[in-house]
Order: structure tokens, then sequence, then C-alpha cells
């Protein structure tokens, strides 16, 4: 039987310097994992992914960061060599990487097209792919999506659209994968209380989606908090290994199906 817990595993995160990403690394090395490989793209986020590695490394942990613009195949399969070489192993996968662009259609550019597909389709889908073949038997395979995919919304068309094939690779890698004993999931938060969100909304938006889920009024500023998403994933990539092949919506009640 495969061992599901975290403890002593190796963990590849894209996008694990800041925001959700910095914050599952940082909760993975409290857990007890042995070793954690933490992509981030800009030199804008370098410190961030300094600053990550320091956190994880004074949990007693080993991190190692990469670099890396994930949007052609081979610079993901660039990380995952790096990373495993780095740490001997990849157990566990976890893709936060993505851009959002809200604009109307008749607005979207097809350079806004081809840039917001290449990151969050073209990408996620060679992160699978790579998995697929550097996972260890056992392993866990997560790529963050969003609650939009459940919305009937505009301006969001690029985002949400770019965001869905995910949910067919996760459905098709679990299939494929499963006889090794891999658990391929998608997570979905709703808008969360990051730059990423902000970036994009007015006061007025912002202060609808502030309210928008039934458990809106319990959170400090009625967002989802990423704090909220880490224990799922947390779980995802451990214990709750039964659950493969599905998008999970965690958004307080801001969309369902
Ligand atoms: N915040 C929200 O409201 C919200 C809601 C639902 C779902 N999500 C999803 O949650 C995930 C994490 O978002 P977050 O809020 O934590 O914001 P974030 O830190 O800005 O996450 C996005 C990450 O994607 C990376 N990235 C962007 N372009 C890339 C590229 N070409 N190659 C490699 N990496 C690239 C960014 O790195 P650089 O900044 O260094 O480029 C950043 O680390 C995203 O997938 C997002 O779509 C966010």
């Amino acid at each position: 039987m495969t061992d599901h817990s975290i403890e002593g595993k190796t963990v590849l995160i894209a996008g694990g310097a800041k925001n959700l990403g910095g914050l599952i690394a940082r909760d993975l090395a409290a857990k007890g994992v042995a070793a954690i490989a933490i992509h981030y793209n800009s030199d804008a986020t370098k410190s961030a992914a300094e600053e990550t590695v320091a956190a994880v490394e004074s949990a007693g942990v080993d991190a190692h960061a990469f670099q890396g613009d994930l949007t052609s195949a081979a610079a993901v399969a660039d990380l995952f060599e790096r990373a495993k070489t780095a740490m001997g192993s990849v157990d566990i996968a976890i893709n936060t990487t993505g851009m959002v662009i809200k604009k109307p259609v008749a607005e979207v550019t097809e350079s806004d097209y081809d840039t917001i597909f290449a990151i969050n389709s073209k990408a996620a889908f060679f992160f699978i792919q790579q998995a697929g073949q550097h996972l260890s038997d056992g392993g866990k395979l997560i790529t963050i999506v969003t609650s939009l995919l459940a919305a009937y919304i505009g301006s969001y068309s690029v985002y949400a659209g770019s965001k869905a094939p995910v949910e067919h690779f996760t459905r098709a890698a679990a299939k494929e994968f499963g006889a090794r004993g891999i658990s391929v999931v998608a997570v979905a938060p709703g808008p969360m209380e990051t730059p990423f969100f902000y970036g994009q909304e007015d006061a007025e938006s912002a202060k609808y989606n502030q309210n928008a889920a039934d458990l809106s009024k319990f959170t400090a500023t009625g967002l989802t908090d990423p704090h909220d998403i880490v224990p799922l994933v947390r779980f995802l990539v451990g214990e709750g290994w039964w659950i493969t092949g599905q998008t999970l919506l965690a958004n307080g009640g801001y969309t369902t199906r």
C-alpha cells in the first residue's frame, strides 16, 4: 500500500515564492516534508523566492529556488529536471501559476489571448505532462484553477476560458496516471485576498466580490483567504489521495455546480 503521509516527501511548487504558492510552501515545510523546490518567474519575484527558501529552511527542510518562464514545454521540462536533480525525486507537484485579464470580449486582443492561454493552459498542460514523467509512483499532482469555472459572468472570458481546459487535462491525467497510484486534482479558489485579485478590480467590483460568498462575513475581508486553501491542498497531496480526476471549488459558497 502506498504511504499517503506527506512526511519525508519531496515537493515541487510552480509559483511557490509568494501569495498562495508561498503559503503552501511554508505550510508543507512545517508539516514535515523533506525538501521543496520553489519555482518563480519574474526577477521581481526573486526576493520573495529567497524569503520563502529561508522560511522553508528555518523549518529544517531543504529548499531550492528555480527561475523560469513556464510558457514553453522545454522550460517546464527543465524545471522538473532541475528539481529532481536537486531533491532526488519529486513526490508532489503543485502548479499555482496563472495570470488574469479582465476585459469585455470585444476588447480582448490577440496578444492578450495568446499570453493568457500560454500560462493558464499551455504551461498547465506541460506541467501535468512532465509530472506524469517525473512523479514517483503514488505521487500527487495539483493545479490551481478558479471558481469562475462555475460562474455565469462577463469580463473573464479569457481568464476562465484559459483555466477551463485544465479540468479536462486533470481528468485525462488522473485516468492515465492512476495505474501508478498518482492522484490528480484541480483546486478552484474563489476570489482570493492577494494582489492578483486587486490588480483587475475597481472599488465597486472588489466590494461585490467581498460580499459574494455565503460565508463572506466570517472572513477578514470577505474574499477567499488563501490560508483557507492551504489545508485543502495539504490534504489532497496526502491523506486525501482518494480524490482524483476532480475539480474542487473552495470558495465559501461563491459559485457552485
Ligand atoms: N487571487 C485570486 O483572486 C485567485 C482566485 C482564484 C484562483 N486564483 C489562481 O490562484 C493561483 C495563485 O494566484 P495568487 O493569487 O497566489 O497570485 P500570484 O502569486 O500572482 O500567482 C501567480 C503566479 O504565476 C506566476 N506566473 C505568471 N506568469 C508566469 C509565467 N509565464 N511562467 C511562470 N510563472 C508565471 C507568477 O510569477 P511572477 O509574478 O513572478 O510572474 C506568480 O507566482 C493562480 O493560478 C490564480 O489564477 C487566484
